[in-house]
């Protein structure tokens, strides 16, 4: 089946009389015939439904399809980007444990990794995604169990090379983790480059009409727990009757370990009309990034020509240093999202912003609609100086979201906004 028909397809096939749509299945709980019935349940949670504080099957519908947009075995949604990134990583970490990360990532993950994990006793070693293959072996530590980046790193736009990072991840015998919420599967698949994981922001072009917040963690089933790294993994779960996720559940341990230990105690599981919406996106997914690609491409292309720009940073563009990486990588298109450097700095972007009129000033990034955001004032304000750099931002940066509009009003927009500074 083609990408597309997935979007439309996967994961809910309607028999005889039933919906066309997947249902909202609006409830907390589950019947079951017999005691007998539900004791099996807790035997094998995969075999039928507990509780909607971990399983709903709307939910459970979009996930099937995500897993099968991404080509993995298995996905499991959250209630926001945020919690897919922090479970992914609780699900093989614990205190006393460190991972790598690319340094260009979003600034809310970089909070996450470098403040609020650290309180629970996890190490993030943030390195640079461009670094050589030695300069990232020599971040190992005996205690690293996993490496994490961003396809599409936002707002730098930095290209992050998989292929690489898998190997080095693999001779260390840890898993890669990729956000991929920037591409989203139609185009880019890092199971392909040899991912283990895959996060998303769902909240993103996946949803992509600014309607509902979320987030997904898919599995490959590539990754063998049992090298002896996570006993975790391969040793008896005291919290669930002595399961051991390896032995019980094969190439899905993860995904169900994340499902029935992590979702059970934190509970950050979307409702089912949260996936509904999330589903009404994905319809429309294949069709919407490729537009999103031509919209942006054009319009990166006027920014570059224009000399109230000191630089512009798309991938898509021969001239970013990212080109290669992109045609490997993304070679269908870079996303909607542009980010570029306006000549006079910080007040300059703040009254070029000011002066739009069709993109909005918005936090959001990656909706049907233009917007526009500046990182040094708003995503990244909590950054350190140096943090702002190694994250790639700089005080005139703007990051342009280019959305669905006709292109030539996007562009009008953009020249009126710059005949105003
Ligand atoms: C690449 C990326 N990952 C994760 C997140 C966090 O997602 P959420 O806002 O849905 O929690 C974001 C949010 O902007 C993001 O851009």
């Amino acid at each position: 089946m083609n990408i597309e028909t997935k979007c439309l397809h996967a994961g809910y096939t309607p028999k005889n009389t039933e919906p066309r749509v997947v249902p909202i299945v609006q409830s907390t709980t589950y019947v079951y015939d017999s005691t007998d019935d539900i004791a099996a349940v807790f035997d094998d949670p995969t075999k039928s439904l507990i509780y909607s504080r971990f399983e709903n099957p709307t939910v459970m519908a979009v996930e099937e399809k995500i897993a099968a947009l991404e080509g993995g075995i298995g996905a499991m949604c959250t209630s926001s980007g945020q919690a897919a990134s922090l479970l992914s990583l609780l699900n093989i970490l614990q205190a006393g444990d460190s991972f790598i990360s690319a340094a260009t990532i979003y600034g809310g993950t970089i909070n996450l990794f470098a403040y609020t994990m650290k309180k629970l006793g996890i190490e993030c070693i943030f390195v640079d995604a461009d670094a050589s293959e030695d300069e990232i072996r020599a971040a190992f530590k005996p205690n690293t169990k996993a490496v994490f980046g961003e396809t599409l790193a936002n707002p730098a736009l930095t290209v992050f090379d998989i292929e690489k990072f898998a190997k080095i991840a693999h001779e260390n015998n840890v898993p890669l983790i990729i956000d991929n919420t920037f591409p989203t599967p139609i185009l880019c698949r890092p199971f392909e480059f040899g991912a283990d994981i895959i996060v998303h922001s769902t909240t993103k072009y996946m949803d992509g009409h600014a309607v509902q917040g979320g987030g997904v963690i898919i599995d490959s089933g590539n990754f063998d727990w049992t090298n002896g790294k996570f006993p975790e993994f391969t040793e008896p779960d005291e919290s669930y009757h002595g399961t051991i996720y390896t032995k019980a559940y094969g190439k899905a341990a993860y995904i169900v370990k994340a499902r029935m230990q992590l979702m059970r105690d934190f509970g950050c599981y979307p409702s089912a009309q949260s996936a509904f919406y999330l589903n009404l996106g994905l319809e429309t997914l294949a069709v919407r990034m490729k537009q999103y690609c031509e919209n942006a491409m054009t319009v990166a292309q006027f920014l570059e020509s224009n000399d109230k720009v000191e630089s512009v940073n798309y991938p898509g563009l021969p001239s970013s240093k990212y080109h290669a990486l992109a045609e490997k990588y993304l070679p269908q298109g870079t996303s909607g999202v542009i980010s570029f450097v306006i000549k006079g700095g910080r007040s300059t972007a703040v009254k070029f912003m000011d002066s739009l009129k069709l993109a909005s000033n918005e936090v959001h990034v990656a909706d049907i609609r233009t917007c526009v955001l500046h990182p040094a004032s708003a995503t990244h304000r909590q950054l350190t100086d140096e943090q702002l750099v190694a994250a790639g931002i700089n005080g005139g940066l703007i990051r342009l979201s280019v959305g669905l509009e006709n292109v030539n009003d996007i562009l009008d927009d953009l020249k009126s906004a710059f005949a105003a500074i």
